[in-house]
């Protein structure tokens, strides 16, 4: 080939370096189209292999990445082609602005023990186990993302006991029994899950004590030393508290540090302006901290951030909606909102920012889970990703969804994330 390569130079009537035949200018002028053309193939003969392999790559390499896009593109709703064209394929969370993502402060800026890397594994592990869930369809209760928090952060810590508050059919107890085989539960919820039973797939637990039903007694009125003597626990810090109840969080926190309990899980930690209980999320949400603190005036960035948001986002809030009367944003409304809004108070701004500084005054510890994976490839339609954490698997990494086995659940499952939150807690005796 190197031979070839060096006759053909060699027979070249003009060469690189204008040491051809007489004066170069003319032997060009004079040459035909059809020759010079001829004589350039021939001069770059040499490169065309390697470009040609090159090209070849190029396209190859190209296919192969979106065509991984289009598959998962291809399984989503229109809208979410729309939301992914929109913000780009990486842009999805870039378009922050001024919203950004509040979080709670710890006294002693002290942090969870467990890295991303330990979430992965984490994953991987509970991907099969979540795939044997008895209840399958469990809409107005927990799904993946969250059912993976609670399961980790049981495993992780290890309790002696575990308390469930808001059992609905039991998916719930079925997670904590998954990550805790031989634990104690007991779960409070004023409906029994054996009665869901009649109707379709419910889990009840056999190494559970149920206050329900006509046993039902709500967390802040259980005489907690009886019960904690009867399960012959002797420290409250080996006990984990799971909140899905939908009461008002700074109410349960309260009640919680009564009974001297340190590790609380509390599922639907709702995001400024949403949900139907005053959550932790809200409360710190704070002029202090960035992504807190909001304005309500309609000519600001963040009006317009929030409003193109929403578009795209199902629980993304306007300025609209985040505002209630006399520019309150605090809360929803500026409301307090209790038991399931059964209950909403209207409180001051400042009412609401004592209620942070109380919260910071006991928390060692604030984490926020993650979702597990980003919109581009979990196709949730939900959570506006700026009012979130990164997720554990970033957009752009289907081949890790793909392995982690995330690739093989429903849709659907990925759309009930509320900012699941584990708090640490202790008060100063
Ligand atoms: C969202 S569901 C719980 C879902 C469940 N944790 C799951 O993952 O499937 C809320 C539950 O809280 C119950 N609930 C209502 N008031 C309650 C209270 N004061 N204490 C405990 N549970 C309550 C409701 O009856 C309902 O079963």
């Amino acid at each position: 080939m190197l031979e070839r390569v060096l006759s053909f130079r060699r027979a070249s009537p003009v060469t690189d370096d204008g040491d051809g035949e007489g004066d170069e200018s003319k032997t060009r002028k004079q040459l035909y189209p059809a020759t010079r053309f001829t004589n350039y193939m021939t001069r770059t003969f040499h490169i065309w292999p390697f470009l040609l392999i090159g090209v070849v790559l190029v396209v190859v390499t190209s296919f192969a990445y979106h065509s991984r896009d289009l598959v998962c593109i291809s399984a989503s709703s229109s809208g979410n082609i729309s939301r992914l064209r929109f913000f780009g394929f990486e842009g999805l969370e870039t378009d922050v602005g001024s919203l950004g993502v509040p979080w709670c402060r710890s006294k002693h800026d002290k942090s969870v023990e467990w890295t991303t890397k330990d979430l992965l594994e984490g994953l991987e592990e509970f991907v099969p186990i979540y795939e044997t869930r008895p209840i399958k369809n469990n809409m107005y209760g927990m799904g993946f993302d969250h059912s993976f928090g609670l399961w980790f952060i049981a495993r992780w810590l290890k309790p002696e006991l575990m308390i469930e508050s808001g059992a609905f059919k039991g998916h719930s107890t079925w997670v904590l029994r998954q990550a805790m085989p031989d634990t104690p539960i007991i779960s409070i919820t004023p409906r029994h899950p054996e009665k869901y039973l009649k109707k379709g797939p419910a889990y009840v637990d056999g190494n559970c004590t149920y206050f329900a039903g006509k046993d039902f007694v709500d967390f802040g009125s259980v005489d907690w030393e009886k019960v904690m003597k009867k399960h012959e626990i002797k420290d409250q810090g080996e006990v984990l508290i799971f909140f899905d109840d939908h009461q008002n969080e700074l109410k349960r926190l309260k009640q919680a540090l009564k009974a001297g309990f340190r590790h609380l899980v509390f599922e639907d930690n709702y995001d400024t302006g949403t949900g139907d209980h005053y959550s932790f999320r809200q409360m710190c949400d704070q002029f202090y901290v960035r992504g807190g603190g909001h304005s309500c005036f309609k000519d600001s960035d963040e009006a317009r951030v929030r409003s193109r948001r929403k578009k795209f986002w199902e629980k993304a809030v306007d300025i609209e909606e985040l505002c209630g009367p006399g520019e309150a944003w605090w809360g929803v409304r500026g409301q307090m909102r209790d038991d399931f809004n059964h209950s909403n108070k209207a409180i001051t701004y400042a009412e609401h920012f004592q209620n942070s500084r109380f919260v910071e005054s006991v928390l060692d510890v604030y984490w926020e889970l993650p979702p597990v994976a980003g919109p581009s490839l979990t196709h949730q339609t939900r959570y506006d990703p700026a009012r979130a954490q990164s997720p554990i698997v970033e957009d752009g990494r289907y081949g890790l969804f793909q392995r982690l086995g995330l690739s093989r659940l429903e849709t659907s499952v990925f759309n009930g994330y509320t900012q699941m939150v584990y708090l640490q807690v202790s008060q100063e005796p």
